[in-house]
């Protein structure tokens, strides 16, 4: 086996010591050094009180954002975090009128389900939300989603890599058909930012969010939102509080003055410690290269599809790397029922309904826990068969 130097990371993910853990693009790692920065948090609060605030808090949205910019590939001042993709979809969708002509809102059948909820909720407000239909579970049908975006089309919300299938959709066709009748995207970067290089800027994608749980290894509440910097000053977010004032400290009453920077999509006061606790991680993927990631997920998932392949087992990933981001879907009977199993063995994984078995190896994973992995899977289908 060739040597493999992300493995010295293995050292920094205590998890990895206890199972065989294949689970990031749902929960990432949590890097040892984010109990440290939550004890810092602590101690922070505990010793500077409210004087933290001043002392780097206030601004920690931004100061991390600029973390974040070159794994997304955008230029620093440009994000503003958030509790929750779907807080950040809402501030996005706050900024549009749905009144008049241009009022759909147009997304693929194979959207995250809450992506879909929060635009459903905008029917109130006059939103035609309209779902492309795809040919099957792994891949949307470009062709009629590019069909779809017309002159009436607000927003197009499209997830750079579905979760379902891990199937990477073409944003650079959507991007130029949306832009040439007038609409925006919102590229959902979650289930790719930390494991897929991404150029976001050069995309010129409108809108960009996703969160830290997954590849960034960054865990829950720190979510960031993305605007093109241009499009920025015309915006007006409707979802809006104190922290998007020019001025927020003078208290002004009445209607806000909107803040010129990426604060002006912030709501009310930053979710502090989760920010702490994103950091490390950022650092981390940071400091490794998402390319060097991506070049080591592509060697791994190719070796979970192999095995699959020798099993017979029907995949629901593409197989070609060009189309595939960090995980592999293996579909195998009873599949619910398998994946309970694997877990009982400690091969960390997840399933979801109409898809199957998902697994993801990270920059932390070696080839022989994907040995393990597959080897156990193989002799749990086994078991089903013979039984
Ligand atoms: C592609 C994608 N978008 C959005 C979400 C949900 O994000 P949140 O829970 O932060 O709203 C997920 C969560 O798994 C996801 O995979």
């Amino acid at each position: 086996m060739a040597f493999d130097p992300l493995l010295s990371w293995r050292a920094e993910f205590p998890i990895v010591e206890t199972c065989t853990y294949l689970v990031s693009h749902s929960l990432g790692a949590m890097p040892r050094r984010t109990a440290a920065n939550l004890q810092e948090y602590a101690d922070r609060w505990a010793t500077r009180g409210v004087r933290a605030w001043h002392e780097g808090w206030w601004e920690i949205g931004r100061t991390v954002g600029d973390m974040l910019a070159p794994i997304l590939g955008v230029a620093r001042g440009t994000i503003s975090m958030h509790q929750n993709v779907t807080v950040a979809m809402g501030v996005i969708a706050s900024c549009h009128m749905f009144d008049g002509p241009r009022r759909k809102i147009v997304m693929t059948d194979l959207e995250f389900p809450s992506n879909m909820y929060l635009f459903e909720g905008f029917r109130r407000y006059g939103a035609d939300v309209v779902y492309v239909p795809s040919d099957d579970t792994v891949r949307t049908n470009l062709d009629r989603l590019l069909d779809a975006i017309d002159e009436y089309t607000a927003l197009v919300p499209l997830s750079l890599v579905l979760f379902r299938s891990a199937y990477i959709q073409d944003a650079a066709a959507v991007i130029e058909k949306a832009h040439r009748v007038g609409a925006r995207v919102i590229l959902d970067v979650y289930q790719a930012a930390g494991t897929v290089p991404l150029d976001i800027g050069r995309l010129e994608a409108d809108f960009a969010v996703g969160g830290s749980v997954k590849w960034l290894c960054g865990g829950p509440g720190a979510c960031y939102l993305y605007v093109r910097p241009d499009l920025a000053a015309e915006l007006w977010p409707g979802l809006v509080g104190w922290a998007a004032h020019a001025n927020p400290f003078s208290f002004a009453t009445g209607p806000i003055v909107y803040a010129d920077g990426p604060e002006r999509f912030q709501s009310g006061t930053p979710n502090v410690p989760s920010i702490y606790a994103a950091r490390g991680g950022y650092e981390i993927v940071a400091e490794i290269g998402v390319q060097a990631i991506r070049e080591k997920s592509l060697r791994l998932t190719r070796r979970v599809i192999e095995h699959a392949q020798r099993a017979g087992y029907r995949l629901n990933t593409p197989t070609k790397d060009g189309e595939r981001g960090g995980t592999v879907v293996v579909d195998v009977p009873n599949g619910e029922a398998v994946a309970q199993r694997l877990l009982e063995q400690n091969v960390i994984i997840d399933y979801r309904p109409g898809a199957g078995i998902r697994i993801a190896p990270h920059f932390y994973s070696t080839d022989e826990e994907i040995e393990r992995a597959m080897q156990t899977l193989e002799a749990i289908v086994g078991e089903q068969v013979r039984a």
